[in-house]
């Protein structure tokens, strides 16, 4: 029987999946997190499929260990390698963002996908959306990981990636949970285009299937503990300028996944 006081567990490469976690705190005040930053191994977009998600099952039974009574796997990439077969041989419900971000394309006439390498090959996306254009953005992750989201550099590389975009593209799906927090440069290079993430909808999704099963906490404190397998000071840095206060940080070492 999951107890519904225990954490849900929240997993990205590095901290794209903060954009996640704050929209599922946002919905979710009473609950109890537990996020992973695999900080040592960001970035996953240009690793092969399968490296990818054997770090996924590695993260997801860390997390089980915690006690978490469900799983967000808060990163495209990871959720392109590794679902659904996490979330059908989990003991706990197991979320990932790619569906939700294509279901937010729904009624745009011409849709676009930016992702990283390994999101863009897998297909993931075209088995819920038809795409008039997508495109491998290898260095998009990299540039948040080192904090130069507002850096000029931000909007070059953007220019540099979407240049070729179809001029009457509608909406263009974010399709990498770091990219949210690059919206000013991609915005600026794409004016008028809707740029879609999963982080509103993953949020809902969650919420409706702990509700259906009697999962949601009646008194948590929404308290977060994160976890890191690279520096513990250098991610808390990073996510407090991306507005994340860190009052918690523990570093996992390899070896413990
Ligand atoms: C990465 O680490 O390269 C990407 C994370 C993501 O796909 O959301």
């Amino acid at each position: 029987m999951k107890d519904p006081k225990a954490p849900i567990g929240v997993f990205d490469s590095g901290v794209g999946g903060l954009t996640v976690l704050k929209a599922l705190r946002r919905l979710l005040p009473r609950e109890e997190f537990l996020y992973f930053g695999d900080t040592a191994r960001v970035p996953y977009g240009g690793k092969p499929l399968a490296m990818v998600r054997r770090f996924a099952w590695e993260i997801a039974g860390f997390l089980l260990r915690q006690g978490v009574k469900a799983i967000v796997v808060a990163c495209n990439t990871a959720s392109s390698a590794a679902l659904p077969d996490l979330a059908e041989d989990l003991s706990v419900p197991v979320f990932g963002v790619v569906e939700p971000a294509a279901r937010a394309a729904r009624g745009f006439r011409k849709v676009g996908l930016i992702g990283t390498q390994a999101t863009v090959e897998s297909g993931a996306y075209p088995r819920y959306v038809d795409l008039a254009w997508a495109k491998a953005c290898p260095l998009l992750v990299p540039l948040v990981e080192e904090g130069l989201w507002d850096d000029p550099v931000a909007l070059l590389v953007a220019r540099h990636y979407l240049e070729d975009a179809p001029k009457d593209l509608e909406a263009l799906i974010l399709g990498c949970t770091h990219y949210p927090f690059l919206k000013g440069a991609i915005g600026a290079v794409l004016p008028g285009v809707a740029l879609l993430d999963s982080a509103e909808l993953t949020a809902q999704e969650v919420a409706r299937a702990l509700e259906a099963e009697g999962l949601l906490n009646p008194e948590g404190q929404g308290r977060t503990l994160h976890f890191v397998t690279g520096d513990p000071e250098a991610y808390r840095a990073l996510a407090e300028r991306l507005g994340e206060k860190v009052e918690a940080v523990r570093r996992v070492s390899l070896e413990e996944l």
